[in-house]
This record gives C-alpha cells, structure tokens and sequence, in this order.
C-alpha cells in the first residue's frame, strides 16, 4: 500500500484548481437510476469512491463510459444509462468498501419498486445509522424489511404515493435518499428539517435539470412534486467545498499564499469565517478565493453543525492548523460521536491537544515535529498531511487510501504549490 512523505517547512505559494466535490457526486452519480436515458457529469472527481460508485451501478445494468479524460487534466465527464435495471441488489462486498453505496436505496426503490441494500455496519467516526433513510421512505410510501444484513425497501404497487416527513435531526444522506424517492412519486412529498447542504442544492438543481419539480431548494423544507418519467440531464457538479477547505488550512499553516481556482466563498462561509478568526486573509478574486497567512495563528473557538454551520468534514483540518496557534482553541463536536480518532496522532507530531467528550482542547506549540502517523479515515489523514507540511523534518502518512478516497491527485496539486510531498509504494 501507498504512503506519503512529506519533507515539512515549505511555504506553500501558487493557483491550485479546486476538484468536483465527492460529496456532490456521490448523490449525482444515483440519479442516473431515474431515468432511461443518458445522464452526463462533467468535472467529475477521479477518486476511489467515485470508481467504487460507478461499479456498483454497474451492477444494477447500468452502462457507464468515460470521454475526454487526458491523463494532466483534473476531472472526468462520465456518461451514464440506465436503459434497463438488471438486478436492485446492492451486495455487502460493496458496501461495506464504501458507505454512500446506501444512496442507492431511493433511486432505486422510485425507479424499480424495490431496492435490496445491505447495511452499512460501522463506521470508524461514529455509528451511523441508516434509521431516517428508513423512516422517510417509510413516509413516503415504502414498506421496509430487514434481513440477513440487508435492507429491502417495496413500494405499492403501481409506485410510491409520496408522504410528509419531518427528520427529528439533520442528516445529509437520508435527505438525499428521500429526495430521489420523491421526485418519481405519485403524488407530493413534503420534507421538513431537510439538509440544506451545498451539496442537497446540487442535487436538486440536477433533479430539476432532470425535470423533476422541486420547491424550496436550499431550505430546510423541501416540497417535491413526484413526476412520472425523468429524462436525461447534463450537469456540472460543483466544486468540492471541503477539499478547498483543506488546501486553505494547509496554506495558512505554512505563512503560505494560495489561490484556489473554482472554489465558491458562498459556499464555505463557516470556514472563511474560523479562518479570518485565526488571522487567515481570505478573499473572493476572480474566479477563486485567495488565502494567505503570514503563519501568525491565533486560537479560535468552534463548533461543528449541520449546514450553514461550520461543517464537520473541516475540523481535523482546521485543528491542524490550530496546534500552532497562539494560544488555545476549543472545537466542538457536534455531528459524530467519535471524530477525534487524529488526535493521538497529531499528539505524537508534537501537538497539545486534550479531548473531553465532545470537546477538544488545542493548546498551541511552538513547532511540530515530523512522524510516522496513520489516520482511520478521510479528513483525519489530510489534517496529518497538513501538519506534515509544517512540522520539522519528514512525516509519513500510511494507509494512503483514506486519502484517494476524497482527494484529486493530493501529491501532485501540494507539488505544484511547492510542498516536499511524495507518494511511494509498498507501505
Ligand atoms: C454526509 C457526508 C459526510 C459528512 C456528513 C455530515 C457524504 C457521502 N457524506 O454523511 O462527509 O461528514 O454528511 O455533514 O455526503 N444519523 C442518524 N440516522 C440516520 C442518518 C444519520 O442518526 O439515518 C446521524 C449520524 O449518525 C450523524 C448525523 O445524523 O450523527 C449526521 O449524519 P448525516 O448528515 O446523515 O451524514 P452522512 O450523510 O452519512
């Protein structure tokens, strides 16, 4: 398996192109099952979880192919079609590789009448139930049974009538789900307390691009009014509001001066905001956003929550950068129970973090020291990365897969912005 070394003190300077957001394509890809006719994505991310996505809808019979992809460019177009379902069977093998397989449920179930997933079973950041998926497609129509580790969702015959449902909590993924169920409903389904994530507008700006009828898009009370077919689309997913983020912690760490090309300030308006509190210039330019630092932090207090809150995929990061600030911040926790996991590792770098359930403690050092480090997922490994690229001497990051999950060619975008990064084999 692959790891990085990072040789750490570089200032990182330069433009950066900011990818297609995993999130966003993640609940795009699924909507292909609506229809029978070809749906293109442009600027699709080239990441494990989008290759692992695209085979699992292989599975269902739909048919994939990719164009225009030269090996420099960021980005993918993929063209999908779902002319005939061959199987709504979504097996443990695939899975249990990769959670948002589960937003295959809703589709499929509107599309098919049916739709078997298997659990996603635990998760290294938290339980994760899939409870409020079930509970909305319950709402709308669907009688659910679970079995052997599986999940299967029928509805009526003749379709799903649509529903009302209220998530007692904000989820993300089950209001996906119950977005792509609705949309070919039989009749209107209201959702209350929705997700109003950037990511939830995609998809509903995709729906519509689809010809579904959706009111209240970006709010947190959607109505949708079911359609009987949906034809194809072609649709640009957006920019990846987290991995912008990321690169914007990296450059502020290291005094740096960045600019992220693509990135959307209006979208990341919590992180803009903890940024300029730690004493981070952040600002809108043409076609970007522009960070620079002159490496002076100072401690901030935050609080994950859903959308437009501060949102939980930036906190590892943000923490990172936070260990060389001047004096102590306080991060909050609110959306996974156990999020911490980058902790004990940022400690072993030299950090001074202590952590109180929910709460972490970040007491600024002076300097942090270079490590073998392993992270159990995603954000945690980049927010290694990121105190990689400050601390003293060289930091390995094992278990690299974590980050091609939700990076775009990390090793060559951190060269480009003069970062000593380099990927080798055999971890
Ligand atoms: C999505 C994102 C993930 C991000 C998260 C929160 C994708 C592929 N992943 O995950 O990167 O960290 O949103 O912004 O888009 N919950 C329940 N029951 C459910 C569903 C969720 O109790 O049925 C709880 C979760 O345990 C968690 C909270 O709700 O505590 C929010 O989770 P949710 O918004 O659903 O996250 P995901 O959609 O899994």
């Amino acid at each position: 398996m692959d790891k990085i070394i990072i040789r750490g003190g570089q200032r990182l300077s330069g433009t950066v192109p900011v990818s297609g957001a995993k999130n966003a394509a993640l609940t795009l890809l699924p909507c292909a099952l609506l229809t029978d006719e070809p749906v293109t994505l442009r600027n699709l991310p080239r990441l494990a979880d989008i290759d692992g996505f695209q085979h699992l809808l292989n599975q269902f019979g739909i048919s994939t192919s990719i164009a225009g992809a030269r090996p420099e460019d960021f980005g993918r177009v993929m063209t999908l079609q779902a002319t005939r379902l061959t199987s709504t069977v979504a097996p443990y093998d695939l899975v249990r590789k990769m959670r948002a397989s589960i937003l295959v449920l809703g589709p499929l179930l509107a599309r098919a009448g049916e739709a078997t997933v298997s659990l996603p079973g635990g998760c290294a950041i938290g339980n994760r139930p899939i409870d409020l998926h079930l509970k909305a497609l319950e709402a709308m129509g669907a009688r659910i049974e679970l079995a052997a580790g599986y999940v299967r969702a029928i509805a009526p015959d003749g379709g799903l009538p649509g529903g009302t449902y209220s998530f007692p909590l904000v989820s993300v993924g089950a209001t996906e789900n119950a977005v792509m169920a609705a949309v070919l409903a039989r009749g209107t389904s209201v959702l209350h307390n929705a997700a109003r994530e950037p990511e939830i507008v995609d998809l509903c700006n995709m729906l519509a691009a689809m010809g579904a009828q959706i009111e209240g898009i970006g709010t947190s009370d959607l109505t949708i009014h079911g359609a009987e077919r949906l034809h194809g689309a072609t649709y640009m997913v957006m920019p990846d509001r987290i991995e912008a983020g990321s690169y914007a912690c990296a450059a502020a760490i290291t005094g740096g001066d960045v600019t992220l090309t693509g990135a959307r300030i209006e979208e990341m308006e919590a992180t803009v905001q903890a940024l300029r509190d730690a004493g981070v210039v952040v600002e809108a330019v043409k076609g970007g956003l522009r960070v620079a630092s002159d490496g002076d932090l100072r401690p901030v207090t935050l609080t994950t929550a859903p959308y437009p809150g501060l949102a939980t995929d930036m906190q590892a990061q943000l923490m990172a950068m936070l260990t060389l600030a001047k004096g102590s911040s306080v991060l909050t926790e609110t959306i996974f129970e156990n999020r911490y996991m980058h902790v004990p590792e940022l400690n072993r770098m030299g950090a001074r973090i202590e952590t109180k359930g929910r709460t972490a403690i970040v007491h600024g050092v002076e300097r942090l020291t270079g490590a073998e480090v392993m992270a159990t997922d995603l954000r945690a490994s980049m927010s290694l990365v990121i105190a990689g690229l400050v601390a003293e001497g060289e930091t390995q990051v094992h278990r690299l897969y974590h980050l091609d999950r939700g990076y775009e060619r990390l090793e060559e975008k951190f060269a480009r912005l003069g970062a000593d990064v380099e990927r080798v084999g055999n971890d």
